[in-house]
């Protein structure tokens, strides 16, 4: 099978760094284009962090293009206790030969979908933002891509910023509701996988006393992003860094990594507690209503159609073999 088109929109933190890398060193696909919306740093840190990594990877041919700065409508949320302040866990980065382009990033996607049409596939692992952009942009653009998959939400397992919501629904709630409404050919890969996608503490301390002193360049770099990546996660009580990001790209990379169903997503906007939960109907039933003047009354049940896949299984350990054996993340 020839490699797959990819456009990767990110919010260069670290395991958007680490799912960069991945994409990069993963046959199946091919890497047209990276995207930068702001998430977890300002854009500006972004951008900067993804010619990094695109450097330290040796593809600096790949075209980005600089997005969102802002959600659509709320005030950014940045995430710097994970990913610290410069967004990539205070690793130096080499000087980049890559270059910006002048195109703006839902521009960039709508192009992109339409020279590649019906194979683009598109891997959004930061806020929406770009995505809802393109989609207003050209109403074609969401059926046009083979596939968009995200990483964010949450079916059945706690949100991570609150409750409700996981940090890139939570970010930009209405881009969210606009892409899930948008008819695209989605795969949500929320928290119901990605927390059960661990990079274990005990593995990073088996690299320590290895990796430094030899590996490939993105194999030190990887290692070195994910020491600050740790210490926050550990100190979260988690037993080990989700590999978010990288668990996207790996879903289209080998779909058989995860298990899916298809679900009607819904993304809450207006609550108080619950904005950004994706509203996941597991059960597959609404309970239909008619007025009855002074109340309503259940009169049947509808069945909403299923408007995305939604990831509920995951093969923990041959994906973070995969991972690991891609980036060079081999303690022998
Ligand atoms: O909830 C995890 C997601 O939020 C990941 O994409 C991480 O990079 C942050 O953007
Ligand atoms: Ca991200």
């Amino acid at each position: 099978m020839s490699a797959l088109p990819t456009v990767l929109d990110v919010d260069t933190g670290i395991d958007d760094a680490l799912a960069l890398l991945l994409a990069l060193r993963s046959p199946e696909l091919r890497v047209v284009a990276v995207t930068c919306v702001a998430g977890n740093v300002t854009l500006d840190r972004v951008l900067r962090n993804t010619l990094g990594v695109l450097t330290v990877a040796g593809a600096e041919e790949v075209a980005v293009a600089a997005g969102a700065d802002r959600p659509l409508v709320r005030r950014l949320t940045t995430a710097t206790f994970f990913h610290g302040v410069d967004g990539i866990g205070g690793v130096p980065l080499p000087d980049t030969g890559a270059r910006v382009v002048d195109e703006p990033a839902a521009a960039l996607l709508c192009r992109m979908a339409r020279e590649h049409a019906g194979e683009l596939n598109l891997v959004a692992v930061g806020p929406l933002t770009n995505v809802a952009l393109a989609c207003r942009l050209d109403a074609g653009f969401p059926r046009r891509l083979r596939r968009l998959v995200v990483m964010g939400g949450a079916a059945g397992v706690a949100g991570n910023v609150t409750p409700a919501a996981e940090a890139n629904f939570f970010n930009d709630p209405e881009a969210a509701a606009v892409v899930f409404q948008s008819g695209a050919a989605v795969t949500m890969v929320g928290l119901d996988v990605t927390l059960r996608a661990l990079f274990e503490a005990k593995r990073y301390r088996l690299l320590r006393d290895v990796l430094p002193g030899r590996g490939d360049a993105v194999a030190r770099f990887a290692y070195g992003i994910m020491e600050r990546y740790l210490e926050a996660d550990l100190a979260a009580g988690l037993e080990g860094s989700p590999l978010h990001d990288p668990l996207a790209v790996a879903a289209l990379a080998q779909p058989s990594l995860i298990r899916s169903r298809p679900l009607h997503v819904a993304v809450e906007t207006e609550g108080r507690l619950t904005a950004g939960q994706s509203v996941v109907n597991l059960a597959g039933v609404v309970e239909r209503l008619e007025s009855r003047g002074d109340h309503d009354d259940v009169v049947g049940l509808t069945h909403p159609a299923p408007n995305c896949e939604v990831a509920l299984e995951v093969e923990t350990a041959p994906f973070i073999d995969l991972f690991c054996t891609r980036l060079g993340l081999l303690p022998d």
